[in-house]
């Protein structure tokens, strides 16, 4: 089940947004539509731009906007996909090659930068200062979530509230930006969109804890990503963090060696350990108490459809396989 499936009501807009997205993927340059398309057009779940919708709507809102508002997010996001493959060194993207593998490093860091300003571009339409402060300040904690990231590789000394926050900014920044700008657009009461906010700073939490968890439980074809992408480059996501924490000395040492070292030489033995020490359980009840917290928001909106398809969402964050 892909979220945009979870409800016809918002149909209509989720194909409106996709229009939008081609209709401004426009480049002098022919490498950079021709390295836009191939990304935008190898699909991705569209959770934010359908998060955006859903927040708009839940609010009420009438009009058009929320349309190029959910563009820019899904933009802002293609951008850091482009940009996380080089730096993660990654070659498969959405069931693809990813554009680093394909087209190489410069290119794909390059177009990262279009998608960004392209996005930047879009936003400024929309004339609202609340909305340009909310993503812009976003924009810069995802960059420093990713830098932070970067300075955690490789190192087994770094623990839960590093890794915490390190996905608080690099993953969660964006789905809440998503939720919030929503409500915005949609003029809603602060309470409201505190409410919403906080709903999408919850999801997304949750949502790159499962993103953990998948990396080690997972298969390529069901993600469209590699598995054991995240040891490959010897990040100290939460399932190794609470396995070396939980496990036999002889599993800490094997766990420790291959962060510092990265690459995938033990993956099959640290899959076993992170389910024997109950690391990926403890991940996954990580992420449901963010999904509780998430739907404990949801209360402050009034009752619609579109605060249903919310309730969803929330749910299908932990319960998937891609
Ligand atoms: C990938 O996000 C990056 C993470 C935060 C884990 P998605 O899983 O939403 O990627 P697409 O857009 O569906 O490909
Ligand atoms: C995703 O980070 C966050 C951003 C793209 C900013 P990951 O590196 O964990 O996500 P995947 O697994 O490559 O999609
Ligand atoms: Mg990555
Ligand atoms: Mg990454």
């Amino acid at each position: 089940m892909q979220p945009h499936q979870l409800n016809p009501q918002i149909a209509d807009d989720f194909e409106s947004v996709n229009r939008f997205i081609l209709d401004h993927l426009h480049s002098g340059v022919p490498l950079v539509e021709k390295i836009g398309h191939y990304i935008v057009e190898s699909g991705g779940k569209r959770i934010r731009p359908i998060l955006v919708l859903l927040a708009a709507r839940s609010c009420n809102y009438q009009g058009n906007q929320h349309i190029s508002l959910a563009a820019v997010i899904e933009f802002i996001h293609t951008a850091t996909l482009l940009h996380d493959d080089v730096v993660d060194t990654s070659d498969l993207r959405r069931g693809k090659a990813t554009a680093n593998a394909k087209w190489g490093n410069a290119p794909s860091v390059l177009v990262g930068d279009f998608l960004y300003s392209r996005a930047f571009q879009m936003m400024v339409e929309l004339n609202s200062m609340p909305i340009m402060s909310v993503i812009s300040n976003a924009t810069n904690v995802i960059a420093e979530g990713e830098v932070l990231q970067l300075l955690n590789c490789k190192n087994p000394d770094v623990d839960e509230a590093s890794y915490m926050k390190v996905i608080l900014g690099k993953t969660a920044m964006l789905f809440e930006a998503a939720t919030q700008t929503g409500a915005q657009i949609a003029d809603a009461s602060p309470e409201q969109e505190e409410a919403l906010r906080l709903y999408g700073r919850h999801l997304g939490i949750a949502f790159q804890l499962i993103d953990d968890v998948l990396d080690y439980q997972s298969s390529a074809e069901e993600m469209g990503k590699n598995v054991g992408d995240d040891l490959a480059e010897g990040k100290p996501t939460l399932p190794l963090i609470h396995a070396m924490k939980h496990g036999s000395d002889e599993q800490r040492k094997m766990i420790r060696q291959a962060i510092r070292k990265g690459g995938l030489e033990d993956l099959e033995p640290i899959r076993q350990a992170v389910i024997e020490t109950g690391a990926i359980d403890y991940t996954f009840e990580q992420a449901r108490d963010q999904v509780n917290s998430a739907l404990a928001q949801l209360e402050l909106l009034p009752q619609s459809p579109y605060r249903d398809v919310l309730r969803q969402l929330a749910e299908l964050a932990v319960d998937r396989r891609s």
